[in-house]
């Protein structure tokens, strides 16, 4: 579309969000001056829901934890799927899997967003994601605060919100002037999960949570709860303190990472 003085207009930046209750969108979206400019064009919506890529008749998408534990995990085929088939639209688009883990969502991630063509978000349900999918597409954990949602479409909402208030046309100029300015133990970040199938694009959930050995299973949980939280968010390390067997655990990560 070329505008009257011959630029080239920009296409509306745009949302995708993968979620088992696409009906919540645009929910608080569609007020005020988001909600205004998603009627004007300023920017697009489109909510998937993961389920049409669930499998058998009750159309499928979770299973139980590798290793065992509470909650349900979604599958990474399931979700591998989905997550295709919205990047297939949008394919220049960052994708983005809201999580308690992930990095802060900061300003200056909000600013460098409504710079792109838009974002896919995938909103996780249950105890978590199968950590396949989040490496095999290159997924952008991203987390709104420490604390756990039901749901990521709350988180979802958020970061939009916060990014559509930075696309050019959506506030005023008065209000674009005046804007110029987490758990397996207590604590630490969540660690990986995995369900079946056992091997998903030739990437096969860690042996441990196949072993049917608790004790060694939730050693290594606890593991890479540690290392991810030394890795990711040192402080948080800080401010709870480390157990002698804590302390050789993370030695123990450090030292696997070298390896
Ligand atoms: C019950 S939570 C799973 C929490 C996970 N077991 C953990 O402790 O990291 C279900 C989903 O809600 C979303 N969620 C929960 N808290 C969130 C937060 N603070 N920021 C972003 N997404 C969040 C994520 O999409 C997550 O997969």
């Amino acid at each position: 579309m070329t505008e009257p003085g011959g630029t080239q207009a920009r296409a509306p930046w745009r949302a995708t969000v993968l979620t088992l209750f696409p009906e919540l969108f645009p929910g608080p979206l569609s007020a005020s001056r988001a909600g205004e400019a998603l009627k004007q064009g300023l920017w697009a919506l489109e909510a998937i829901s993961i389920r049409e890529f669930g499998f058998g008749r009750h159309r499928a998408v979770d299973d139980t934890p590798a290793g065992g534990g509470a909650g349900m995990i979604l599958r990474a085929d399931v979700l591998g799927a989905a997550i295709d088939h919205a990047v297939a639209g949008n394919p220049q688009s960052p994708r983005i899997c809201l999580s308690p883990r992930g990095e802060p969502l900061t300003q200056l991630v909000v600013r460098e967003l409504a710079k792109g063509p838009g974002v896919m978000l995938l909103a996780g349900r249950f105890e978590g994601i199968d950590q396949r999918v989040i490496e095999a597409r290159a997924l952008r954990e991203v987390s709104i605060g420490d604390y756990v949602l039901s749901g990521g479409e709350l988180a979802a909402m958020v970061l939009i919100d916060a990014v559509v208030r930075q696309l050019p046309g959506v506030l005023n100029d008065e209000q674009s002037a005046a804007e110029d300015s987490f758990a397996r133990s207590a604590g630490l970040l969540d660690c990986p999960h995995y369900t079946r199938p056992e091997v998903w694009d030739g990437e096969a959930v860690p042996a441990v949570l196949m072993s049917g050995h608790h004790a060694q299973i939730e050693r290594w949980r606890l593991k890479q709860a540690l290392g991810r939280s030394w890795q990711r968010r040192p402080e948080l390390l800080e401010r709870r303190g480390l157990s002698a067997e804590e302390v050789k655990l993370l030695e123990e990560f450090r030292q696997e990472l070298k390896n």
